[in-house]
């Protein structure tokens, strides 16, 4: 007789429990668990593989020619994923509703002329991919689309297409037979990236997944999806910005500390090769409460504004708002400019923005964010070719930044005459070979003398 069992799940966060109950000790949310079968047995389920015919290899002999990365053709892309698609590989792509997941795969699919490849739809019909795809404005005689959901079917298609690549938009649609709960519920979600992860190491072919998230930002479903894919790669920016950055979180095949950006255009999404050119809005104006920080994410320089606004409080307890800092840091940076620096922070309301709708994570900005608090609360402008790299200490010490050569370097490419940075980033460093001013700061008095006199 067959025999069905069931567990519960959690659904945001795939933590399992053999009974229900109201709070996940994981995740801690409320009302997530659902129950779902995980074990159907029927007497003759259908087999997805055939029999393996893999076999222990020396690891000596085993050659790494066939392992050749693909390009994708999006030096963007490539530079995040570590040099290109490993085949035999999945890669996870999450982000937002409407960031423009869909759109970065589909592009990346057609301009792939040279491979044979399988775009695989549970969200939009073909029609609806073919109007994109003329969007796109991209031609290509080796792509085919597919709209289905069940994991069976799309592994007969893939048998008889034979595509190079494959691309699943998204896995949260898509359902097998093995397993009886609804599609998006964590064991469909489990089960059918296992099948494709199986595949994919099968045939060395390099799958794609897009993969929704939930309100915390992370991977919808279960986090042992992530467990189970060879990358993740996160999507991500402000909607209401043009800007879109691709994060990977996890690489099996290369660093996480990349970055690539992307700008959503009326023709789908372009390469911002030059970042500090878009990040810095070059106004003719000198306006008070912005200053550039040198920044660097993963390996990359680029130079980016930081706008502060300070003014009277109007209520009781002023207001801290930030965007694209964080927010904890911003009240450390006050209370030192409070205690360190005796600026009165006390009664004003401090709103802090990085432009570009960017997210920073490089404590260098500090020094930045810093001046720009000077600025605006001073109400006097610092000059346009001044910029800043350093983090800022509880006692109000500047403090070394690593990379300074790239960031100095990437200042004085574009133009900047001087830079702000730690004076204990002095060892060691050349500053012959630029020929942009260097100051040197200990404190953040220092800053507030060299800025304002
Ligand atoms: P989409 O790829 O559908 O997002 P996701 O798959 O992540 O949900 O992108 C949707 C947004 O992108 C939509 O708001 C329209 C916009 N867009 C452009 O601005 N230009 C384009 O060429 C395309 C195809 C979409
Ligand atoms: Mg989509």
């Amino acid at each position: 007789m067959a025999k069905t069992k069931t567990a519960f799940f959690c659904q945001n966060c795939g933590t399992q429990s053999p009974k229900w109950i109201g709070k996940c000790p994981s995740c801690n949310e409320w009302n997530t668990f659902v129950e779902e079968i995980i074990h159907k047995e029927t007497p003759n389920s259908p087999t997805i593989f055939k029999k393996s015919n893999s076999s222990p290899k020396l690891i000596n002999e085993i050659s790494l020619s066939e392992e050749a990365r693909i390009s994708t053709q999006s030096a963007e892309l490539d530079r995040v994923l570590g040099g290109g698609l490993v085949p035999g590989s999945v890669i996870l792509i999450g982000g937002e509703p409407g960031i423009g997941k869909s759109t970065l795969l589909l592009q990346i699919t057609i301009n792939l002329k040279k491979y044979k490849s399988l775009y695989i739809s549970g969200e939009e019909s073909a029609q609806q991919i073919k109007l994109r795809a003329d969007r796109l404005g991209i031609h290509n005689n080796n792509c085919f689309v597919l709209n289905e959901t069940r994991i069976e079917d799309i592994f007969l298609h893939i048998e008889n297409v034979n595509p190079d690549i494959i691309v699943i938009d998204s896995i949260q649609t898509l359902h097998t037979d093995r397993v009886e709960s609804s599609p998006g519920s964590v064991s469909q979600v489990r089960e059918c990236t296992a099948l494709l992860q199986r595949y994919s190491k099968e045939s060395s072919k390099p799958v794609l997944l897009i993969g929704h998230i939930n309100k915390d930002g992370n991977i919808a479903g279960p986090k042992v999806l992530e467990h189970i894919v060879d990358t993740v790669i996160q999507f991500e920016g402000d909607t209401n910005y043009m800007y879109r950055i691709l994060r990977s979180t996890k690489n099996r095949f290369g660093s996480t500390s990349e970055l690539g950006i992307f700008e959503m255009q009326n023709s789908g999404l372009r390469e911002v090769t030059n970042p500090s050119e878009l990040l810095l809005s070059h106004h003719d104006e000198e306006l008070s409460g912005t200053a550039v920080a040198a920044t660097i994410e993963g390996i990359r320089p680029f130079l980016i504004e930081v706008q502060a606004l300070v003014s009277s409080a109007v209520y009781g307890t002023p207001q801290r708002s930030s965007t694209g800092f964080d927010l904890r840091r911003l009240g450390m940076l006050l209370a030192v400019l409070e205690k360190r620096a005796g600026f009165r922070l006390a009664t004003k309301d401090v709103f802090l923005n990085i432009a570009g709708g960017i997210k920073v994570e490089d404590p260098a900005i500090d020094l930045a964010v810093i001046s720009a608090i000077l600025s605006s609360g001073q109400d006097t402008h610092i000059d346009k070719d001044i910029c800043f790299a350093g983090e800022v200490g509880l006692s109000g010490e500047i403090r070394p930044v690593n990379r300074i050569d790239q960031r100095i370097s990437e200042a004085e490419k574009l133009g900047f005459k001087q830079i702000f940075i730690s004076k204990y980033n002095k060892k060691g460093l050349d500053s012959s070979k630029f020929k942009i001013n260097i100051a040197f700061a200990g404190k953040v008095e220092d800053i507030f003398r060299g800025l304002f006199g």
